[in-house]
């Protein structure tokens, strides 16, 4: 066993991360950080030029963290300079506006940009990703409601933070969070530890209810063919029902999905002989 005094000196080393951003240009990726780091907003929009680098050192427990930032364009123009910057990336925040919804679409696309650049051995599961649905200063544009986007995060085991950089709103807490678990991640050997939050739904919970809110008909909705009969409505209605009843399904918007089922099943029914 060690000595206690060891433990302590090593509970004490400081650690080196290393941060990125990334999200459609114009989200408000930069003015998050500067909020943070500078304690003020920039309401002109300056788009970042390839990459803006920048270090902090912030505490997290008993450690001190020096926290090397790598503030991604969003800019389809910059893919050049941006996919030298994925690799060994600890932290990724990854933010949309809660007023354009292709930004919020377009999250996965940026993982699957992430995954590209850093190759098939990289592992996700050592990186902590915190998604930020910015701009919840601005309520009246708001398309994109606070259930869809953290059913999006929280069944990929991401954290998510609302944040107004033009307010402040969540901005402090996210990035508490954030390194807080990076360091987590670092002192469980590199494995990110599942987030509390997660736990209570599964994945299937969570896709179906993103397809049922995203489907074009009650057809769709219910994953049958136009023309289906009562039976293969009936029984999709009843795989749906079970995966997604209230009493079971803890996920965010599993009631309006259910209901959502429940209303499909009886416009179908009705229609058919
Ligand atoms: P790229 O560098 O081009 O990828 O953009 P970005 O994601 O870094 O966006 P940036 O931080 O430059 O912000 C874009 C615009 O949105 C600026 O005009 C900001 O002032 C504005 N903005 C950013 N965050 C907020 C916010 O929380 N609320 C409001 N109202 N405006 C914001
Ligand atoms: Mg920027």
């Amino acid at each position: 066993m060690e000595p206690a005094a060891t433990k302590r000196r090593e509970g004490k080393k400081s650690l080196r991360v290393k941060v990125i951003s990334l999200g459609n240009a114009e989200v408000g990726k930069s003015c998050i950080i500067k909020r943070y780091c500078e304690k003020r907003f920039v309401p002109k929009y300056l788009a970042t030029i390839g990459i803006d680098y920048g270090v902090t050192k912030v505490q997290v427990r008993d450690r001190e963290i020096k926290v090397n930032i790598f503030d991604m364009a969003g800019h389809p123009f910059f893919y050049e300079v941006r996919n030298e910057f994925y690799k060994d990336s600890q932290g990724v925040l990854l933010v949309y506006d809660v007023g354009l919804r292709e930004s919020f679409e377009a999250l996965d696309s940026w993982l699957t940009e992430m995954k590209q650049e850093m190759g098939s051995t990289a592992n996700m599961d050592s990186i902590v990703f915190t998604v930020c649905a910015n701009k919840v200063d601005l309520s009246k544009r708001r398309v994109v409601d606070e259930g869809e986007g953290r059913l999006w995060a929280e069944s990929r085991g991401f954290n998510y933070f609302e944040t107004s950089a033009q307010s402040g709103e969540g901005i402090n807490e996210m990035f508490q969070s954030f390194f807080s678990s990076i360091v987590d991640t670092c002192e469980n050997g590199g494995k990110r530890p599942v987030a509390e939050s997660t736990a209570g739904f599964t994945k299937e919970q969570a896709d179906t209810i993103r397809r049922i809110r995203t489907s074009k008909d009650s057809w769709d909705m219910l994953g049958v063919k136009p023309g289906a009969t009562r039976e293969e409505v009936n029984k999709a209605y009843r795989k749906l029902a079970v995966l997604l009843h209230p009493d079971k399904c803890v996920a965010p918007g599993s009631e309006d999905a259910f209901k959502a089922v429940v209303n499909a099943r009886t416009n179908l029914l009705k229609n058919i002989k």
